[in-house]
């Protein structure tokens, strides 16, 4: 089962990749955030960084857009910047997002949804494979059968499946039971993506669904970076990789970002779910929610590590 690294916008990109790689062994796949292609047919400078600090690892360009003509536009420059394939974001429940037909919300249209890939396969750069990463609808999860009928149309080089719809953000529970079917009317290969956060999650997938081709990873990544390296059988973090981890991330930010208050909100996202690698750290949080200064946030960094247990089981917290 190959296990990849999920796309999660603020933390897992460029400067973080090469890092949790070089700790912790690296994903199969590591998929970007998304860029989002526009009419002005230029990357920002964000979206530049993402796409061009990817040596030697497996990295997958996500885009999000619900224009043809601007996916095509980005597929293109990708191809110049030597990938060979690329992920279509089908899945983003952001308000903000949906409310233009982005992501998720091009789900509630399928029509459209059939027709903008019909477009983009016509026109892909030749030698460049296309995945897709998917809720199972907008509202309800009777949506999914016909969103499986148009995705059984087209040639992705896989599918990756969140089964949430896209209302529930990611409260509740994924629904796993969707897979059978899914996978039953599979002609690519299928990618689980949802509520992975313990090596036994990743067996039970593997044992109820042996015919998953993949896993993808997110929240509980970001809980425990040595997650993957678990599934796999390998051993759990340890308090130094943690802190060559935290420590490499937190000079990457402060360096990118050109100062310490910027670079601690980076580390305040992060520590949101990193901090579930920690026993009882109510109050570590609240003094990296108050720190103004780099001085004011190493202190609260050095006293959870010189004082909190490590946890056997590290989840994200509850609601995150
Ligand atoms: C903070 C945050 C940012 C995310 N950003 C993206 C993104 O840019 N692209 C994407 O496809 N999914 C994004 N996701 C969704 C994740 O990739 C993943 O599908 C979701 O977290 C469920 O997997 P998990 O239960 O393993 O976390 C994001 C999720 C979170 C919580």
């Amino acid at each position: 089962m190959k296990l990849y690294a999920a796309p999660l916008e603020g933390m897992t990109n460029d400067l973080w990749r090469p890092i949790h790689a070089d700790i912790f062994g690296g994903a199969d796949r590591y998929f970007t955030p998304f860029v989002s292609p526009n009419a002005t047919y230029k990357f920002q400078t964000k979206e530049l960084n993402e796409l061009t600090h990817n040596e030697g690892l497996p990295v997958i360009p996500q885009i999000l857009t619900n224009s043809a003509d601007h996916f095509l536009w980005a597929a293109r420059e990708m191809a110049d910047m030597g990938y060979t394939e690329i992920n279509f974001n089908l899945g983003c429940p952001s308000g903000t997002v949906t409310a233009k037909r982005k992501g998720a919300g091009m789900l509630s249209y399928p029509d459209d949804l059939q027709r903008m890939l019909e477009e983009i396969f016509a026109g892909l750069p030749t030698g460049m494979k296309l995945s897709v990463k998917t809720r199972i609808g907008k509202e309800r999860e009777e949506e999914w059968n016909k969103l499986l009928e148009i995705y059984q149309m087209f040639p992705l080089s896989e599918l990756i499946v969140h089964p949430r719809v896209q209302k529930e953000f990611y409260r509740g529970h994924a629904r796993r039971q969707l897979m059978a079917e899914t996978l039953a009317h599979a002609p690519w290969p299928v990618c689980y993506n949802g509520d992975i956060f313990s090596p036994a999650d990743g067996a039970n997938l593997e044992q109820a669904y042996p015919a998953l081709d993949s896993l993808m990873m997110g929240r509980g990544l970001m809980a425990d970076p040595a997650l993957l390296r678990r599934i796999k059988g390998g051993s759990a973090a340890t308090r130094q990789e943690l802190r060559a981890y935290h420590d490499a991330l937190w000079e990457a930010y402060r360096a990118r970002l050109g100062g310490d208050l910027n670079a601690i909100y980076r580390m305040r996202e992060l520590w949101n779910y990193l901090s579930g690698s920690f026993a009882d750290t109510d109050k570590f949080l609240k003094s990296v929610r108050k720190a103004k200064t780099g001085a004011e946030y190493m202190s609260a960094v050095e006293r959870l590590f010189a004082e909190k247990k490590l946890c056997e089981n590290p989840a994200p917290p509850a609601g995150k």
